[in-house]
């Protein structure tokens, strides 16, 4: 790959992941391979898993399952072991990374039952409940639920999906894709009682991308034991091991292992709390900022309730013609500041500003005036003190 031309300074990567890398994780990454035998490798996955287990504070006799993988590649490996083949899975939508994964899901064979998505709107839970109870024959095996749907920067309520599905009685496993939350907003599999756990290494976790997780409880493990599909570098069951070789099903993702201890490390010394308060905090600045931006008229929230706007990622809609691209591209080579386009159903119809992982004020604040800056060079209406409105947010707290 060409080296980019060097440009002074610092470039502000605000894609909703990957996500700017911290320097200690940089340096972790630079570490020289191990051979297979050294029992550092053990050690540094066993760390991962330990972290990951606190950070998602996952029950007694849970697993963590590492993947040399992005999250696509997790996400496989729920269904694979979960679902047998011509089984059942419920996918309640939440638009591009609900329907990712409902195809996925049918290309290997499985039935998906969707719950309708409303632009905008987290998943509603009245509609799965609603589906669960339709289901007498009890074929759903699982929920997969995206917390928060990267495209449209929309987090939806996992309590309350728990609750639908006891509120149906229904025995399927409750499954929660938290590639985009993890690390940024409160989660806890126990008290959720969520199965399964999915996430992935190059959002919150502030590490490059590459290695994908699952976190499994020991009732999930059960179905996956009992599980007939044909599966090898996905099982679960077979990567039950105390060798990092059996782990991983061949060599370990060693720097990117590497990366996440020393990640896991910068979360837990800064603290949860503080984590997910920054989060909320950095946020809060750019909602404040595109509340004053959609002043102009042109401008909107993606997200139709703030309280369902995610902490880590707000999606921006534009009006129809404009082009994203450009914009995106005058952001990112004139103000080195690189914000993502949306996906999906959404597709030219708005941008996305990550703002997860190791940001801090200064960093948004200078993403939000240089986006305001590429808006003004592509001539795209918006109210003009938005970066004021953000000094104020953050100042206020
Ligand atoms: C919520 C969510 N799930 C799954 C994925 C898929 O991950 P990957 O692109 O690493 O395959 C993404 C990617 O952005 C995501 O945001």
């Amino acid at each position: 790959m060409p080296e980019p031309t060097r440009i002074p300074g610092r470039r502000f990567l605000h894609s909703p992941g990957p996500t700017p890398v911290p320097d200690e994780v940089l340096h972790a990454l630079m570490r020289q391979p191990m051979d297979l035998g050294d029992p550092r490798v053990n050690e540094t996955i066993e760390a991962c898993e330990s972290g990951l287990k606190r950070l998602l504070d996952a029950p007694a006799g849970a697993d963590v399952f590492f993947f040399a993988s992005n999250g696509h590649g997790v996400w496989e490996a729920v269904i694979e072991n979960l679902a047998p083949p011509g089984g059942t899975v419920l996918i309640p939508g939440t638009g591009h990374f609900s329907e990712s994964w409902a195809i996925q899901t049918e290309a290997l064979g499985r039935r998906v039952v969707r719950t309708p998505w409303h632009e905008g709107y987290p998943i509603d839970a009245a509609a799965v409940e609603q589906a669960l109870r339709a289901d007498h024959a009890r074929e759903i095996v699982a929920v997969l639920v995206v917390h928060t749907d990267t495209s449209s920067g929309v987090t939806s309520d996992l309590a309350a999906l728990r609750d639908a599905i006891d509120r149906a009685d229904h025995p399927a496993l409750f499954v929660v894709d938290g590639v985009a939350s993890f690390g940024a907003a409160p989660f806890s599999m126990q008290a959720l009682r969520c199965d399964v756990a999915v996430g992935a290494s190059q959002k919150a976790l502030m590490c490059p991308p590459g290695v994908g997780f699952t976190a499994v409880n020991p009732a999930a493990l059960a179905v996956a034991v009992r599980n007939p599909a044909p599966r090898f570098y996905w099982d679960w069951v077979r990567r039950k091991s105390d060798l990092s070789y059996r782990k991983f099903c061949g060599t370990a993702p060693q720097s990117v292992m590497a990366g996440m201890e020393a990640a896991l490390g910068l979360i837990f010394s800064e603290g949860l709390d503080e984590v997910f308060a920054r989060h909320r905090r950095l946020a809060r600045a750019v909602h404040a900022a595109v509340d004053a931006w959609r002043s102009a008229g042109a401008l909107g929230f993606f997200g139709r309730e703030p309280t369902s706007r995610s902490v880590s990622v707000t999606t921006i809609t534009v009006p129809p013609g404009t082009d994203v691209d450009a914009l995106r591209a005058v952001a990112r080579e004139r103000f080195q500041v690189a914000i993502a386009g949306a996906l999906g159903p959404l597709i030219g119809r708005g941008f996305r500003i990550g703002h997860l992982g190791d940001q801090n004020p200064a960093g948004i604040l200078g993403a939000l005036a240089g986006i305001e800056a590429a808006m003004t060079v592509q001539g795209i209406p918006f109210g003009r003190d938005g970066v004021a409105r953000a000094v104020a947010a953050l100042a206020a707290e």
